[in-house]
């Protein structure tokens, strides 16, 4: 039998992605959830599913670098498959893209490369935006800079506010975060610091569950 496929959660805040991802957990297992705020709410889900949590609490340390020192290395002793930031509101350090290139992945809540940062919704609205979404991608030094995988578009709406915009787009992160997850377990997508493979079959779902992949952004 093939060992599983093990992935890490980092997380900041409320983990809905992470939830959605323990949920849909069948070609993967989330072994351990990482956390950077002791008031995280998604921690709850490590006593919920029984997966083991790590807070690191910025009390704790004296600077943010010697935080982030901390987590690289409680990565590296759990040596994952998958580094997966859901809602990780930290910029990683180098050293962590060094130590993970090609085995860090990130949603952002916007069609990158428009859009990188915060408040990517309500930005999408002043700017009269007709299409928005999220894209799944490869996490390197710079901020939702990565080369992307995968992305989903919602149509924004004349009556749209931030909130509904969010949610309709929050949707679409449920659906795209387990499936590039899956595909990346099951190696039908790969990464060889260059360039993304998808394989045929991911290819052909891609167009059924309406995603768009990397060659088509
Ligand atoms: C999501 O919108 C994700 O795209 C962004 O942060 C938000 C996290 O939400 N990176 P949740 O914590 O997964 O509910």
């Amino acid at each position: 039998m093939r060992a599983p496929y093990r992935i890490i959660g980092l997380i900041s805040g409320r983990g809905s992605n992470l939830l959605n991802l323990i949920n849909k957990a069948s070609d993967y297992e989330v072994c351990a959830i990482i956390s950077n705020k002791q008031d995280a709410p998604g921690l709850k889900y490590g006593a919920q599913f029984n997966i083991p949590t790590h807070i690191f609490a910025r009390a704790q340390f004296d600077t943010i670098n010697s935080l982030k020192a901390a987590i690289l290395d409680k990565c590296k002793q759990l040596n994952p498959d998958l580094i997966v930031l859901a809602g990780y509101m930290l910029i990683v350090s180098p050293e962590f893209v060094d130590a993970f290139y090609g085995r860090i992945i990130n949603i952002h809540p916007a069609l990158l490369p428009k859009f990188p940062g915060l408040d990517t919704h309500r930005r999408a609205l002043e700017a009269g935006e007709k299409q928005h979404g999220c894209t799944v991608h490869f996490v390197d030094k710079g901020v939702d800079t990565g080369p992307a995988i995968a992305q989903a578009m919602v149509p924004c709406l004349p009556n749209d506010t931030e909130e509904s915009l969010a949610a309709r787009v929050l949707a679409r992160e449920h659906e795209i975060y387990p499936w590039v997850v899956k595909n990346l377990a099951l190696g039908k997508i790969k990464f060889n610091d260059r360039s993304i493979y998808y394989d045929p079959e991911v290819i052909a779902e891609s167009r059924t569950l309406d995603f768009i992949l990397h060659d088509e952004m």
